[in-house]
C-alpha cells in the first residue's frame, strides 16, 4: 500500500522540479514567473477570427457578388445536397421560400424571409457556418454571391443587384419592425 502512496508523491515532487525548470525558463525569455506555455497571440490570429457582422453592417469586409454568380457557387460547393434545388428546401431548411408564419403558432416555420430581421446576418451565418461539413472555406466574394442568390430568389433585390459592403445593408428585410425591443434605448 505505501508503496502506491509513495508513487505518486515522486511524481509530484518530478513535476514540482520540472516546472521549477520551465519557469526558469520562461523568466531568461522574459515571461516572468509563469511557466511560458504557449507564445502571445497576434493582431493577425486574432483577425482571423474577429469576423462579426454587426446588423449596420460593420465589419462587412471587401469584395463583391451577384445573384447569378451565387447560383453556381451553390451548386458548386454542394449547398443544393442539403437545402434542395433552387434552394426550395431538402434535408434542411428552405432559403428561398415565401412560406407565411403562422400567427399564434410558435412552431411555425421561419424563414429568412418571413423572419430574420438584417440581411447582413445572411451573410455573417453563411462566412461562419456553411457549408456544414466544411465552414470557413468560402471566400468572401463567394459569401456576397451566395448572398445575393437568397435575396434576389426571395425578390428583396433585383435579379442583378451586386451586394458589397455598402448595399447590402441597405437591404430591409420585411420583419425587420416587427421585433418588440425589451430595451429600446439602449440600442
Ligand atoms: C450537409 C448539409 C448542409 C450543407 C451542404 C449546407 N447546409 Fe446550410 N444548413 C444546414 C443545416 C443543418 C442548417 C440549420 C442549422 C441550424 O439551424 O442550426 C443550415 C442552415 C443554413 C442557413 C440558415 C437558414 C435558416 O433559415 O435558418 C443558411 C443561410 C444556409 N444554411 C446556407 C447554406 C449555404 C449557402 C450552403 C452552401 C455553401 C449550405 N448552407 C450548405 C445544412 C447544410
Amino acid at each position: 500500500m505505501s508503496m502506491f502512496r509513495a508513487l505518486p508523491l515522486a511524481a509530484f515532487l518530478a513535476a514540482g522540479s520540472a516546472g521549477a525548470a520551465l519557469a526558469a525558463e520562461a523568466d531568461k525569455n522574459g515571461l516572468g514567473a509563469r511557466p511560458g506555455l504557449g507564445l502571445p497571440i497576434t493582431d493577425a490570429e486574432i483577425k482571423a477570427w474577429d469576423i462579426t457582422v454587426l446588423p449596420d453592417g460593420t465589419n462587412l469586409p471587401p469584395g463583391s457578388g451577384t445573384a447569378a454568380a451565387g447560383a453556381k457557387v451553390y451548386v458548386e460547393k454542394g449547398c443544393n445536397a442539403c437545402h434542395g434545388d433552387g434552394a426550395k428546401g431538402g434535408a434542411n431548411p428552405a432559403l428561398i421560400s415565401d412560406a407565411p408564419i403562422q400567427k399564434g403558432d410558435i412552431f411555425s416555420n421561419k424563414t429568412i424571409k418571413n423572419f430574420w430581421a438584417n440581411s447582413t446576418t445572411i451573410f455573417d451565418y453563411i462566412r461562419r457556418a456553411m457549408p456544414w461539413q466544411s465552414p470557413r472555406t468560402l471566400t468572401d466574394a463567394e459569401v456576397y454571391a451566395l448572398t445575393a442568390y437568397i435575396l434576389a430568389g426571395n425578390k428583396l433585390i433585383e435579379e442583378n443587384a451586386v451586394m458589397d459592403a455598402k448595399t447590402l445593408p441597405l437591404v430591409k428585410m420585411p420583419n425587420r419592425d416587427n421585433f418588440i425591443l425589451r430595451f429600446p434605448e439602449r440600442i
